[in-house]
């Protein structure tokens, strides 16, 4: 079944833009990825969409369709009515290149302020053992396709962009949390988390865990941990008298 969907798509660039109106053909099954490429194809040859696999895993299509963060490529045109206007518009907390892709170079810069796996130095690859309950925790956080939606979507930075450079964002403040929680990672993450990826920023609203195409539990499962963890350091009474001890 054939039929004519209403699309308000954003068209612009750095110096700014506006919400353009088309008419685009949907055909069953299709998804928003779809008509953005019909629309590409036969009305605005020049429009700017990133994407690349077209089945959830790329994590490059990432918008924000009628207002929510989306991947393009997972979203059914079923899910709206056939008289339905659909906005298309970029990622809102990231800067704009032109059309529908952003600049999410904010994220590579926090991915390389995080050390990475520190094993005990005596081990070799190939001697790390660890418990099944650890490698499953370890393999929900890595599910994350690095689409960037929860980045987009916490209201920390996508209110406030004075607070990205404090703020490591939900998919790295996760990245630290399952290194910490890592039975073999000997490095102390809990300061560092706190005083320069800006754990304390997140007031666990759970935006970001209502956005994630894989269901990863960010907010449950890494940061409540992490911020239970950073409180256990904080009121440790040897952590508490190294640190006065130390002052003097
Ligand atoms: Fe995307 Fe989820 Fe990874 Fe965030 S944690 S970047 S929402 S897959
Ligand atoms: Fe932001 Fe997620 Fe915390 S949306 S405030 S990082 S729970
Ligand atoms: Fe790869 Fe959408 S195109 S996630």
């Amino acid at each position: 079944m054939t039929y004519k969907a209403n699309f308000r798509v954003w068209r612009g660039d750095v110096e700014g833009g506006e919400l353009r109106d088309f008419t685009v053909e949907v055909n069953e099954g299709e998804v928003v990825l779809d008509i953005i490429h019909r629309l590409q194809a036969t009305q605005a040859s020049d429009l700017a969409v990133r994407w690349n696999c077209k089945a959830g895993k790329c994590g490059s299509c990432s918008a924000e369709v009628n207002g929510r963060p989306r991947l393009m490529c997972m979203t059914r045109m079923s899910v709206f009515g056939e008289d339905e206007v659909i906005t298309v518009t970029p990622m809102r907390t990231f800067p704009v290149i032109r059309d529908l892709v952003t600049d999410v170079s904010f994220n590579y810069t926090k991915a390389r302020e995080i050390p990475s796996f520190a094993p005990p130095p005596e081990l070799e690859p190939g001697e790390y053992r660890m418990q099944q309950v650890d490698v499953e925790r370890s393999q929900e956080f890595r599910k994350c396709i690095e689409c960037y939606l929860c980045q987009n979507t916490c209201h920390v930075v996508r209110d406030h962009e004075d607070n990205k450079e404090q703020f490591a964002g939900p998919r790295y403040l996760m990245r630290i949390a399952e290194l910490e929680m890592h039975p073999l990672d000997v490095a102390d993450r809990r300061e560092a988390a706190q005083a320069e990826h800006g754990l304390g920023f997140c007031n666990i609203t759970k935006c970001c865990t209502e956005v994630c195409p894989e269901h990863i539990h960010i907010t449950d499962n890494a940061l409540i941990p992490m911020k239970e963890r950073v409180a256990d350091r904080k009121y440790d009474p040897l952590v508490w008298l190294g640190t006065n001890l130390f002052r003097r």
